[in-house]
């Protein structure tokens, strides 16, 4: 059945649509909306219908639970079982942010929230028109990335148009996020506490506030053996992120990473790519700020406004932040643009670095090359 889906420009939080929005929430209707990490889909979390419509919307597998989103550090200990040291310090310090706390659930939750798991994912975002909708919807608010199921997440509006179009009530459009890239996730039921997703919070900042953590990142195929006996673990266990282990994140191209210094990646392209003339062919080519800088000093053999080339500056190598918060933008367009071949340039492992990788990773596949 198609809907009419409204969009609303908005960028103050008291704009009186936002009480319209939370309306639609608490009497079970869907609304897309903007926080700083991506764009969510949002459902009332008490209401297993609403939350139902969510999976339908996106084609979600029924096995992969959702995130409830609050807007304040007391109803987040409302939806928890037990509220340990560990979560009281990490909401303390970093919420509100883009960081969500796996804890034990508390009964009142339906089991479509948690896909019948024991424990719960709670997240208390930052962006102010996000906080101000939850506080209007005034129930703990449900919500996935606002993409169909196995596409890119959502930075802008005009995504979550392309994917949601017709089949929810409303899309709050708040600009573009932030950060880009989904929360990091922290499951504090396991000791030591273990993240199921990097993100913009870093490794490091968490283990300053709460000490020994492990990656036990759940990813697709060869990553997620090869983490998984890092961890000691064997494939039994239960997947800790359920949906850390779809496709994910993919365009229809497939994507190549180009992993080296900025030269050596403009040297290997300028190679590889001065063949290319067919007209069938497009080339996306998402790289740093300095690698351009290398390709226009040494001549590429390709003009960038050229039609057989998508070209796309990702920000400084140094600012792993910059390529985050354009990762999933420049992914879609290449779609859009209907590139054949796609190649991303690496950033470094450190800090936010580690969580950019982690979605090449699942872009790519293995499909990493040393230059
Ligand atoms: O930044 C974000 O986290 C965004 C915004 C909208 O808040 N949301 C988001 O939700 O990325 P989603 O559904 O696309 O990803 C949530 C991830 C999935 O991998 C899911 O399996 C995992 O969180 N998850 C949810 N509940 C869980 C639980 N109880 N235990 C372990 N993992 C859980
Ligand atoms: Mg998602």
């Amino acid at each position: 059945m198609t809907k009419t889906t409204q969009i609303w420009h908005i960028d103050d939080p008291a704009d009186p649509r936002v009480a319209e929005a939370g309306r639609i929430l608490r009497e079970g209707g869907l609304v897309a909306f903007p926080t700083e990490t991506v764009y969510g889909l949002g459902a009332n979390g008490l209401d297993a219908e609403a939350v139902a419509g969510i999976y339908r919307a996106k084609g979600r597998p029924a096995d992969n639970p959702l995130i409830l989103h609050v807007a304040s550090i007391a109803e987040a200990k409302a939806l928890a079982r037990e509220w340990g040291d560990a979560a009281q310090r990490l909401a303390g310090k970093l919420w509100p942010g883009p960081l969500t706390i796996v804890v034990n659930a508390a009964e009142h939750i339906p089991a479509i929230v948690t896909a019948g798991l024991e424990t719960v994912a709670i997240r208390y975002p930052s962006d102010p028109i996000a906080l101000a909708l939850i506080e209007a919807a005034g129930v703990p608010v449900a919500a996935p990335s606002a993409n169909a199921s196995g596409r890119p997440s959502p930075t802008r509006a005009e995504h979550v148009l392309d994917d949601m179009g017709g089949k929810i009530d409303a899309i709050i459009d708040g600009g573009p996020c932030k950060v880009g890239l989904e929360s990091t996730i922290v499951d504090l039921t396991v000791e030591p506490p273990a993240i199921l997703r990097p993100g913009d919070i870093t490794r490091e900042a968490l283990s300053r506030i709460i000490g020994e953590i492990r990656d036990v990142e759940v990813g697709n195929a060869g990553v997620q053996s090869a983490e998984m006996r890092n961890a000691g673990q064997s494939d039994a266990d239960t997947p800790k992120a359920p949906g850390m282990k779809y496709r994910h994140y993919a365009p229809n191209a497939p994507v190549t990473v180009l992993e080296g210094e900025p030269q050596a990646v403009a040297d290997f392209l300028r190679k590889r790519l001065a063949p290319t003339k067919s007209p069938q062919q497009k080339t996306a080519l998402l790289l740093s700020t300095e690698t351009w800088r290398y390709l226009a000093m040494g001549g590429a053999q390709f003009d960038k406004d050229e039609k057989s080339h998508y070209c796309r500056d990702m920000g400084s190598r140094d600012k792993p932040w910059e390529m985050a918060a354009l990762l999933y933008d420049a992914l879609r367009a290449c779609d859009r643009e209907a590139a054949t071949q796609i190649f991303v340039e690496a950033c470094a492992p450190e800090g936010q670095g580690a969580a950019v990788l982690n979605r090449l990773r699942k872009a790519a596949g293995d499909r990493f090359i040393q230059v």
